[in-house]
């Protein structure tokens, strides 16, 4: 028996297989156990020697489990480690990755740069009112200057806002100055051509506070340039016109796209300047319309198309590629 529990020990091959070994032989009703049980019915003098050689051989049987249930748990342990060794060389798993949109970057790019500057993040409805688009804007009913701006008109004097500026009347209606906003959003305009999509995006500034210039205008907006198109850039200021500014400018930023005046350079179109936004000093009839003292208050305001900064900065000869949703566009970003 001790001999056949022995070997059943050494055959065993799992820790499960080991522990049945174990109930099997020295169990409740195993044979040793049984031995045990039956040494009161023998005759005292055989009942020593009995006792002795079963004790010995539990206690042999049992060290042999114990010895062999160490090994097979080494063993078990050692191939699950080996099992589970990750191989680092391998090469991993492709992890599918979004992208950001082209001109989402520059906005991104731009409102954080106007969020560090302090200002605030506003936003105002695409269906707007007559009124907000245009005759708060310094735009009278029946101005030609209306149709300067291809509008979409729907009914009961709603149009789609043809530029972010109706949210600056709508931020200085809400607060009293300083108004320190930054305005990203969609506008729509009747046009279709490589450069004029029916939407696009504009982002609006608006600061308003005691003692503003066209310097600080300058000086904001270059800051702004060099954050989004490289600390190299250089910006002018050209006069221009908007209802609701005065002085009105457009600004300029250095060809950064193909160095200098190179006349061969297709964006910048040999001029060494790429047109960039419409700004200028907030109109005084603007600041009273809203309730704003002109007198002691002035206030700067600018619109720039991240759509057109995008296309700038990386190349790309149709802005309606933007809008078209084609992934094969879409991945090289
Ligand atoms: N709203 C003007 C446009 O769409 C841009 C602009 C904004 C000009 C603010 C001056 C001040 O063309």
């Amino acid at each position: 028996l001790r001999e056949e529990a022995l070997a059943a020990v050494a055959a065993a091959d799992t820790t499960a297989a080991l522990e049945e070994v174990r109930v099997r032989y020295l169990g409740r009703s195993a044979g040793l156990t049984e031995i045990k049980k039956s040494i009161g019915r023998l005759p005292p003098e055989e009942r020593r020697e009995v006792g002795r050689e079963a004790n010995e051989a539990s206690r042999e049987i049992q060290q042999a489990l114990g010895e062999r249930a160490r090994d097979l748990a080494a063993a078990e342990q050692a191939r699950r480690l080996r099992e589970e060794a990750v191989d680092v060389t391998l090469p991993g798993h492709p992890f599918p990755e979004g992208s950001l949109h082209p001109t989402q970057r520059i906005i991104e790019e731009v409102v954080d740069f106007f969020v560090g500057l302090g200002y605030r993040v506003a936003e105002g409805p695409e269906v707007e009112t007559d009124y907000y688009n245009f005759t708060a804007l310094n735009i009278p009913p029946d101005h030609p200057a209306r149709l300067m701006q291809a509008t979409f008109f729907l009914d009961e004097g709603l149009v789609l806002r043809t530029h972010t500026s109706p949210v600056q009347v709508r931020t200085m209606l809400a607060q009293e100055p300083p108004v320190y906003v930054v305005v990203p959003g969609r506008v729509y305009r009747r046009d279709s051509d490589p450069t004029h999509t029916p939407m696009f995006n504009q982002i609006e500034g608006l600061a308003v506070d005691r003692g503003l210039t066209l310097a600080h205008l300058k000086g904001t907006l270059a800051a702004m340039a060099r954050h989004v198109f490289g600390g190299a850039v250089e910006v002018r200021l050209r006069p221009s016109y908007f209802q609701f500014t005065e002085p009105s400018v457009e600004l300029d930023v250095s060809c950064f796209v193909c160095g200098g005046s190179d006349p061969g350079c297709k964006v910048c179109k040999g001029a060494g300047w790429l047109e960039m936004l419409g700004a200028g000093m907030v109109d005084p009839a603007v600041l009273e319309e809203v309730g704003y003292d002109p007198e002691e208050y002035t206030g700067f305001a600018f619109g720039m198309g991240p759509d057109r900064m995008a296309m700038v900065r990386y190349g790309v000869p149709d802005l309606r590629l933007f809008f078209e949703g084609d992934l094969r566009f879409l991945r090289q970003f």
